[in-house]
């Protein structure tokens, strides 16, 4: 009877562990860093037992995302009602708690430089959800450490500017092909287009083309199938979560593995078709889109760095095209979106439709500051060494290792601080001096980011943007339709929740 007794003895202690960990975890720890931070002037909304903020940041955004909005570029209380409505009650660095972790809100672009450029090694990026990572795959925006180091150096040289402008004609073709679409439908009387739509085709296309390029078709199937992933994971997201549900193999989580094996079988069946044809022609080429790029570039570092095998496998070449799809498509297509509808808006449609002689592209692009795409961006505040709670510098603050920091990109793209009081107009004007001058600090505007992470893509998408915002300015006059409703939101990109319906008439 001994061994029930040690037996029991054992399972109560596990149990008593078990406990006591769990009320570390969310009780304990929490109300120890709220402590650290008070006696620093640092406080927050109040911490509650398992959600943390969560249900009530859910409430606020539900509650705006009820009711539409004036056309107007203030659109900081609507779609992140949490920031606005905190940073009024606890200043302007507050914490805030997702479940037992907490969040610091960092809106200084000084302490920004610090974590995203000049202390970078002490920040790196929060693990990623490994659903999220399934999606974008274990590309550029998952990576960390010496892994992302290596194949940043392999794809920067394809997003070189010298190197995009080979595509241009990419760009242009697709661009005209839509064209020619909206000039047919006006022909027939419907002048009313959802751009919204049509320019997350468009990116779509020239994603498909400027990465895949001869091999076009098969990559654009396999964009689409990305797509489907992307839905069947949306669906996950959604249920509610029971930790560990979305591995089970339910018929949810079969498909999307299927779809992922499929998507995987089919990138690696062009690498290897490249392969073979660099072998055969004895070209050492390997195309002259993003993949070939990629490949000539992985081949080359191959060759120099012998021992230290910095090149990439077929494996991490798969990745880094799935990456590209997520991170480069959706984005410039709301870029895109936005410059429109605001173009209509700082030309006076209400008395004449937009007309595009004399226009500059820039003052389109410039309504990025204010209908920014990018939110924010995390980073956390690294552990050096065991003891979990060791503080570290950060400004005048010190925050326990493991803090998770919110840089809030879209409300500092907004705040009259760093902007002036007219913060939240359109005025070209303030960026005439240069991009580093328009605010009160250079890095006051940081639509890709900053630092050695900073948006491998920019001139990419900046390409994109600038070249389709030409073409339609030459061809259409527009205004906003009676049938738009201003409402934009995070999905997770900042987009029109009931479309972006415009009229066009062409010049
Ligand atoms: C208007 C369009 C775009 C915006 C606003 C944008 C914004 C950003 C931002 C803010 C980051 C930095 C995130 C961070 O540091 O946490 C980033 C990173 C990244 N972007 Fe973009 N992006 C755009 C277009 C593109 C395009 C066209 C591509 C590729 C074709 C791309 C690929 C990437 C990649 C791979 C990263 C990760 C870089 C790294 O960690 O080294 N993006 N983007």
């Amino acid at each position: 009877m001994e061994w029930v007794f040690w037996g029991l003895a054992a399972f109560c202690a596990g149990l008593v562990w078990f406990l006591l960990k769990i009320a570390t975890t969310i009780w304990r720890k929490p109300l120890q860093v709220k402590k650290f931070s008070e006696a620093q002037g640092i406080s927050g909304p109040p911490y509650r037992l398992f959600s943390g903020n969560s249900t009530d940041i859910t409430r606020m955004t539900d509650e705006q995302n009820s009711k539409p909005m004036a056309l107007s570029h203030d659109i900081l209380p609507r779609v992140l009602p949490h920031l606005h409505q905190w940073s009024k009650s606890y200043g302007q660095d507050f914490i805030f708690w997702f479940g037992p972790n907490v969040r610091l809100v960092v809106p200084h672009p000084e302490i920004i430089k610090e974590i995203l450029s000049t202390k970078f090694g002490n920040y790196p990026k929060p693990p990623t959800d490994p659903l999220a990572r399934q999606l974008l795959g274990k590309g550029l925006v998952d990576l960390k450490g010496e892994k992302w180091a290596q194949h940043r150096k392999i794809i920067n040289p394809a997003f070189h500017m010298d190197r995009l402008k080979g595509i241009i004609p990419t760009i242009v073709r697709s661009g005209a092909n839509m064209l020619d679409g909206w000039s047919k439908l006006i022909l027939l009387g419907a002048s009313e287009i959802d751009v919204q739509k049509e320019f997350n085709d468009l990116t779509a296309n020239v994603i498909s083309r400027t990465a895949f390029g001869s091999s076009f078709t098969e990559g654009k199937h396999i964009f689409e199938m990305q797509t489907k992933q992307m839905i069947l994971a949306v669906d996950s997201f959604r249920s509610v979560y029971i930790p560990g549900f979305r591995f089970l193999p339910t018929t949810k989580s079969r498909q999307r593995w299927n779809v992922e094996k499929e998507i995987r079988r089919s990138l690696r069946q062009i690498i290897d078709a490249r392969e073979r044809t660099a072998i055969t022609e004895k070209s050492g080429r390997y195309g002259d889109d993003l993949l070939g790029f990629m490949m000539s570039e992985s081949k080359e570092q191959r060759r120099v760095n012998v021992k230290s095998n910095g090149s990439l496998s077929t494996e991490e070449i798969i990745d880094e095209c799935k990456t590209f799809y997520f991170a480069g498509h959706e984005s410039t297509s709301v870029l895109l979106t936005w410059s429109l509808i605001y173009v209509t808006r700082n030309e006076k449609p209400e008395t004449k439709p937009f007309n595009g002689n004399g226009f500059k592209w820039k003052l389109a692009l410039r309504n990025g500051r204010l209908q920014g795409e990018t939110r924010f961006t995390h980073r956390n505040a690294k552990r050096c060494c065991s003891v979990a709670f060791l503080p570290m510098k950060l400004g005048r603050l010190s925050i326990p290792a493991g803090t998770q920091l919110e840089i809030p990109i879209l409300a500092i793209h907004h705040d009259p601080a760093l902007w002036g009081n007219d913060a939240n107009d359109f005025n070209s004007g303030r960026f005439n001096e240069g991009i580093a001058k328009a605010a009160k600090h250079p890095m006051a505007f940081m639509p890709f980011g900053a630092g050695p992470t900073i948006c491998v893509g920019q001139n990419f998408a900046a390409l994109e943007t600038k070249s389709v915002l030409a073409m339609i300015l030459q061809k259409f006059s527009f205004v906003t339709s009676p049938s738009y409703t201003h409402a934009p939101l995070l999905l997770p990109n900042l987009k029109p929740q009931y479309g972006a319906q415009l009229i066009f008439c062409m010049e």
